[in-house]
């Protein structure tokens, strides 16, 4: 709840997929209120988000719930310092719903506009609700449905290490989960009956190991799917909870990989690890043990932030707004991925 003496205040709109989330964040990074609309229900009957529905589906639900989160926050427009939205990347219908809601309403009540990348969106949620922010230089990863990269943080920028070849980790789990009839989103599911399997049954292939491919930097999940695919197809006493135990342990175990060489090559303040998959059991568990080796500070976000959401691009747009770095109301949505605005 807003209690009036608040130093600023941002509203954060996010909209870039199939989450319609808004939410108001105090400077120190507090978040005040966020809500979230989730068209899951909508999109699990065709195994994944259809982008058309997504996007109608943003303008039914963007205004009712900006008034249901300041209503309920006790915010009131002039209690607002500034208008952050996702502009990149995204889907593009999805991402014009939301820019043209923060546009109408910086120009109605007169406020900056700050438009961001969804990427540091993701970044800044592992600092939300905590008593303190990284130092740089640290090592981010980010982990989700679109994206799997670790990025170098550093006072001049941002350097992308590691990178996605094909499918991201999330968009990986989505798609082993569709193909074995689990239902979508795929991560929430495998991850739990991965708990409770035995991992060593099925022998999945070491992502990358000895091949050409074995140093090198980027994520590369489509071998591991077929692999995954073989075993359904051609498994007659198939053990669900097991198979899901050895694919979740490798794709984690790629993700380690990569991490362990990026830290190796610097020296580093912190490990932040953020996106929907950083919700996953194992990449916590993970994130823990190789910030304690490193003896690095280790930011994981609340599981609440994990998922797209609304106060973590409010959480992102604090640095900007200091730098009075703020867009004009003509800037264009786009869905490429690439670091900065
Ligand atoms: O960050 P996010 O909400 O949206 C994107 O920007 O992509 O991430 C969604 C992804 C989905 O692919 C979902 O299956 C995955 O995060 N996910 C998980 C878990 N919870 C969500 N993956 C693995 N384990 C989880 N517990
Ligand atoms: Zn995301």
């Amino acid at each position: 709840m807003y209690n009036g003496d608040m130093e600023r205040i941002i509203l954060g709109i996010e909209s870039s997929c199939d989450d319609t989330s808004i939410a108001v964040v105090d400077s120190n990074l507090n978040v005040i209120n966020m809500e979230t609309v989730s068209q899951i229900s909508v999109h699990k009957i065709f195994g994944g988000v259809v982008p058309e529905v997504a996007a109608r589906n943003h303008i039914a639900y963007i205004f009712p719930l900006l008034n249901r989160v300041m209503e309920s926050a006790g915010v009131k427009p002039k209690n607002i310092d500034a208008i952050a939205v996702t502009r990149r990347p995204g889907l593009v219908g999805s991402l014009l719903v939301g820019v043209m809601a923060a546009k109408g309403l910086s120009a109605s009540w007169n406020l900056p506009l700050i438009g961001i990348n969804h990427l540091d969106g993701h970044i800044a949620s592992a600092f939300l609700n905590k008593d303190k922010k990284p130092k740089k230089p640290y090592i981010s990863l980010i982990v989700s449905g679109g994206h799997t990269s670790i990025v170098e943080v550093t006072e001049n920028g941002q350097n992308t290490i590691s990178q996605t070849l094909d499918d991201a980790a999330g968009e990986a789990y989505d798609k082993v989960s569709k193909m074995a009839g689990l239902g979508y989103p795929g991560g929430p599911v495998i991850d739990k009956l991965a708990q409770k399997g035995n991992p060593d049954t099925y022998d999945l292939p070491y992502l990358l190991k000895g091949g050409k491919h074995a140093n090198a930097t980027f994520f590369s999940y489509s071998g591991i799917k077929s692999a995954v695919k073989r075993i359904l197809d051609e498994e007659k006493n198939l053990i669900m909870e097991d198979l899901m135990a050895a694919f979740q342990i490798r794709v984690v175990e790629l993700i380690e990989r990569r991490l362990e060489s990026a830290i190796s090559k610097g020296s580093y303040n912190a490990l932040v690890i953020s996106g929907g998959v950083s919700a996953n059991s194992h990449v916590r568990k993970m994130a823990t043990s190789i910030a304690e080796k490193h003896n690095l500070e280790l930011y994981l976000p609340e599981l609440k932030y994990c998922q797209d959401n609304g106060a973590m691009i409010a959480a992102a747009a604090f640095e900007r707004f200091e730098k009075r770095d703020f867009d004009s109301l003509d800037f264009p949505v786009n869905p490429t991925v690439r670091p900065g605005k």
